[in-house]
């Protein structure tokens, strides 16, 4: 990465100095993933992640709810977010008001939030889940009937995959909204044999029309145990690009949506958060108390 290399040495000099590691999310872009980044993964990966870290300051490079869940989980660590305004659609369509609304209107049907919520949100939560886990999360429950926020296109995905009767919220993600069924028909028209994988926050005719649908890991997987000679990841757009540095013998088709949030991260602000030690993370006590028993919970299950 000449381009980048003066960013990459300094970052790599700071780690060391602060006893600092970086986690990435799949979405970032390569120089970042491939560049400086310890550990790499998707929000369920790098929640586990966040639990084993023993460096005295993490950086996550992805966005504003992936840092809390390292700051949940790492009460005691330093945890920086190199742009603080680095949000999420879905994050910013519910608060803990709306959750206690919703308790209110379906008494006693247990609320499972998406990590993709805000800490207040997860305080309000009985238990968090990802796109990785969401359906076993669900049936974890043995309840006929679960609240899922605040995705309605994974609750959608969800629902089809369970019997449990699933109440959504109204959230979506504006990445994966973008993408429609007949995109799907375009790419296997002009790329005959393509092997589509989705994202289940895509709308539920997408996840129809495509090969696979998981998480980013869960697209990795599958990229790295079956091998399709052509692929498309209808997903956000570093993803191919971040895939593909490893599998240059297969052909990767770029349908992709940018994620603005995601692409606030730059090696410029990850420097930047090293040298002043800011925007730290930092959560009240008894909200982060509350919010952490939900993502624990998650991660006992899976
Ligand atoms: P994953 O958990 O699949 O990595 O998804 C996170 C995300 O923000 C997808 O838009
Ligand atoms: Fe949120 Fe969508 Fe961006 Fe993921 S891709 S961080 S869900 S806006």
């Amino acid at each position: 990465w000449p381009f980048f290399a003066d960013d990459i040495a300094a970052i790599e000099r700071l780690k060391r100095q602060r006893n600092a590691i970086v986690l990435a999310h799949n979405y970032q872009t390569p120089e970042i993933f491939h560049g400086v980044a310890d550990i790499v993964g998707d929000s369920l990966a790098l929640a586990r992640e966040a639990v084993r870290v023993e460096a005295d300051v993490i950086v996550l490079a992805g966005v504003h709810f992936m840092a809390e869940t390292a700051k949940l989980l790492n009460p005691g660590r330093t945890v920086l977010i190199p742009d603080a305004a680095a949000g999420c659609s879905l994050a910013a369509s519910i608060t803990g008001a709306d959750v206690r609304l919703l308790r209110e209107r379906y008494p006693g049907v247990p609320v499972v939030a998406y990590v993709n919520t805000s800490a207040e949100v997860k305080a309000e939560a009985d238990i968090c889940c990802t796109s990785g886990n969401a359906v076993k999360i669900v049936e974890s429950l043995g309840v006929p009937r679960v609240i899922m926020l605040p995705d309605q296109y994974l609750a959608k995905n969800v629902a089809a995959e369970t019997k449990v009767e699933i109440i959504a919220w109204a959230g979506q993600c504006e990445v994966h909204e973008r993408f429609t069924a007949a995109d799907i028909a375009t790419l296997r028209q002009s790329h005959p044999g393509v092997v589509v994988l989705a994202h289940p926050e895509c709308p539920r005719e997408v996840v129809e029309a495509a090969d696979f649908a998981g998480s980013t890991a869960a697209m990795v997987g599958y990229v790295g145990t079956r091998r399709p000679a052509r692929v498309a990841m209808v997903t956000e757009c570093s993803m191919a690009d971040n895939v593909s540095v490893d599998y240059p013998d297969i052909e990767f088709v770029r349908p992709c949506n940018l994620c603005p949030h995601m692409k606030r991260i730059t090696l410029a602000k990850i420097r930047r958060a090293l040298e002043t030690m800011a925007p730290e993370v930092t959560i009240p006590e008894d909200l982060a108390d509350r919010a952490r028993r939900s993502v624990e919970r998650m991660i006992e299950i899976g």
